[in-house]
């Protein structure tokens, strides 16, 4: 049986235009991390169920995994490597960092680019908005209150608030 023939497509990824061959079948997934090296983007289940894929099309939150790379052309595709700010990180990078929200950091990409999606329509969610977003992103390491809490002070700094996380969240409960 003959192999089915690659497609030439031109993406637009964080802002960037990538012309990649990929075979037709392939997920945005897989063309993200095997066809342009960004590998920022986790793979987990591939079955929709983890999160840890979650990419941005034209702003909107979507699990990569379950998506073919063709339907993804001519639309604006963001990963967590064009969260950056110029040379500064993204607040919610950084207070992830600060906060100690990352651990084992395989779920952090997905849950960075639900929350970043999050704050952009919404710059002040409560804590129920901000489990309701990120519940299909799951994490094995932080027990999630250290994620809602770097989202929730993330946010405030965005609004121009001076928010810094806790010695407690830090450090922990003395
Ligand atoms: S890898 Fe896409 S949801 Fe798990
Ligand atoms: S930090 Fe390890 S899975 Fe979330």
């Amino acid at each position: 049986m003959s192999e089915p023939n690659k497609v030439l497509e031109t993406f637009s990824v964080n802002g960037e235009p990538h012309e990649v061959a990929f075979l037709p079948h392939k997920t945005l997934l897989e063309v993200l991390r095997e066809e342009m090296g960004l590998t920022g983007t986790k793979h987990g289940c591939e079955l929709g169920e983890c999160g840890t894929c979650t990419v941005q099309i034209d702003g909107t939150p979507v699990l990569s995994c379950l998506v073919l790379a063709v339907d993804a052309v001519g639309k604006d595709v963001r990963t967590v490597e064009g969260m950056a700010c110029g040379s500064g990180l993204h607040p919610l990078q950084d207070v992830f960092a600060d906060l100690g929200a990352a651990q084992c950091g395989y779920c952090t990409p997905g849950v960075l680019m639900a929350a970043d999606a999050l704050l952009r329509d919404n710059n002040s969610p409560t804590r129920e908005e901000i489990k309701q977003c990120l519940a299909g992103n799951l994490c094995r390491c932080t027990g999630y209150l250290k994620i809602f809490e770097a989202v929730e002070i993330a946010a405030a700094r965005m609004r121009g608030e001076d928010a810094q996380p806790s010695e407690e969240s830090i450090y922990g409960a003395r």
